[in-house]
């Protein structure tokens, strides 16, 4: 048993997914997140700048004394793929491995498709992992570079056309080669998924990354024995690193509740 919180990390809202999860399968942990706002988007970055954000992030969470560390992003988990994570002294969960799992065991075809940044598809994580889970699947990867800005300039209740024009583009493919299994490879994504399945026009499983990390976290505290013995409800404190007034209005939207204020911090006094 033990009672520090759970870290968990992202760009900015895509996170949030993974929060709401964990909120309604271990109501008692208490959460500590970081939404790296100032510097997003992550997806057009390059390998070597994601890693030196990972690594700010990884150090703020360190600094808050948790217990696991939950990368909410599918853009650094595909980005650094366990090389960074060996040197922490708290386990640490990306969200490759688990939403591949539950892709493999949702689909009936074998046809999956893969949206997700740029950084995410271009690493091929996702791809290999459901390769080698099992080889004789057919994949569809779809980079949307523009999907993560306009989710988060947009009013959550109130989508623009922009949004949905891009939907037509970049889910044309998944359609095209009758994926019946679509990964949301970028945790920004479910936060959109009713405007999904409405693009898609047909019934498509959409797999959760943020949700699918926040189970798989949920396992391996219980397998090592790290879940909060509290039996009253956790905090979820929120950090991010510009505009935590927004943050937090939108975080209201997404969780469903209205959470404490978005706390602002410098990463850079963490180095
Ligand atoms: N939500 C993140 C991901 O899962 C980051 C998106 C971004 O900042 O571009 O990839």
């Amino acid at each position: 048993m033990d009672n520090r919180a759970i870290g968990v990390f992202d760009s900015g809202l895509g996170g949030l997914t993974a929060v709401r999860t964990l909120r309604k399968l271990v109501p008692n942990e208490r959460i500590v997140f970081l939404g790296d706002t100032a510097r997003m988007p992550y997806g057009s970055r390059d390998t070597e700048t994601l890693r030196k954000f990972a690594e700010d992030d990884f150090r703020f969470l360190m600094t808050k004394d948790v217990k696991y560390i939950l990368i909410a992003c599918g853009t650094v988990s595909s980005n650094i793929e366990n090389v960074m994570t060996e040197t922490l002294s708290v386990p640490v969960t990306g969200v490759i491995e688990p939403t591949a799992e539950a892709a493999i065991k949702t689909s009936d075809n074998g046809n999956i498709g893969i949206i997700a940044t740029e950084a995410c598809i271009r690493s091929g994580a996702f791809q290999r992992k459901l390769t080698d889970l099992c080889p004789s699947v057919t994949v569809t990867a779809v980079p949307c570079p523009k999907l993560v800005p306009l989710i988060e300039s947009t009013s959550p209740d109130e989508y623009s056309h922009a949004l949905a024009n891009a939907l037509d583009e970049y889910l044309k493919p998944i359609k095209e080669n009758h994926c019946d299994t679509l990964i949301l490879g970028c945790t920004h994504y479910p936060l959109i998924s009713d405007l999904i399945s409405e693009h898609l026009g047909y019934c498509v499983n959409l797999i959760d990354s943020g949700a699918e990390a926040a189970r798989y976290t949920v396992s391996q505290l219980t397998e090592f024995g790290l879940l909060s013995p509290s039996e009253k409800n956790g905090d979820a404190d929120l950090y991010v690193t510009a505009s935590p007034d927004r943050f937090t209005s939108s975080a209201s939207f997404f969780l469903g509740y209205t959470p404490k204020e978005a706390t602002l911090v410098d990463l850079q006094i963490y180095e």
